[in-house]
């Protein structure tokens, strides 16, 4: 399973990097917004400086338009930055016509905003990279996040779809776990939830005593 980081806060990044376990990075404009960027020019050099810290993983930049024409331009400058940029299209009738003509162009797209698995099967027909459904969002409507992502993976696997599923809207470790069993491609998550996986009291217990144990050994 991948691991990508879903923040624009490029110190998270750069943590999560350091772990070595990166795979890539989303953002979507509210995650942009929230590190204070303003202006387009400060905004495509915010996703380049994101591109070279996650080395070589992909890297989401959203569209900000919901028209064809101006999706297809705004996604042509957003990949020309970068190999690494996959281009964010939210899951509408002409986001749909624009991850179809992108495919074909070979420039990468993930589909966001995707609640339900008609959304998502017409994601992966159209030929969408990745597939972006929003677990988190789900239940804080208390609606089940965990039973999309599984009506996803099957539609996906019956039909041999390539598109692969980045499990989004990631609120805790157990939505990763549950995430994994299920066979997700990719998990994006903010940093804490990754984070989270590692923790186990009798980690920490084991780990006191051995060192304590320990203390004799360099005499
Ligand atoms: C997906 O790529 C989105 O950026 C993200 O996962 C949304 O998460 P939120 O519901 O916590 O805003």
């Amino acid at each position: 399973m991948k691991f990508f980081v879903d923040t624009a806060n490029l110190e998270q990044i750069k943590e999560a990097h350091a772990l070595g376990i990166l795979d890539g990075v989303t953002t979507n404009p509210s995650l942009v917004a929230k590190e204070g960027i303003v202006g387009k020019e400060n905004v495509m050099a915010h996703y380049k400086a994101i591109c070279k810290i996650a080395v070589g993983g992909d890297v989401s930049a959203e569209v900000i338009s919901t028209d064809y024409e101006s999706m297809v331009k705004e996604a042509k400058s957003l990949a020309a930055i970068s190999g690494q940029i996959v281009v964010k299209i939210p899951m509408i009738k002409e986001g749909i016509k624009a991850i179809k003509y992108l495919a074909s162009e070979g420039i990468k797209t993930n589909c966001t905003l995707v609640f339900s698995p008609g959304q998502a099967l017409l994601a992966a027909k159209a030929g969408a990279t990745y597939i972006s459904p929003f677990i988190g969002r789900l239940d804080d409507i208390a609606s089940d996040g965990l039973a999309l992502v599984r009506d996803i993976r099957l539609i996906l696997d019956n039909y041999h779809y390539r598109s692969q599923i980045i499990a989004s809207s990631i609120r805790n470790p157990m939505h990763i776990i549950n995430c994994a069993k299920m066979g997700v491609d990719v998990v994006t998550s903010p940093l804490a939830s990754i984070l989270g996986l590692l923790k186990h009291p009798l980690t920490d217990s084991g780990l006191e005593k051995f060192l304590k144990d320990a203390e004799t050994f360099n005499k």
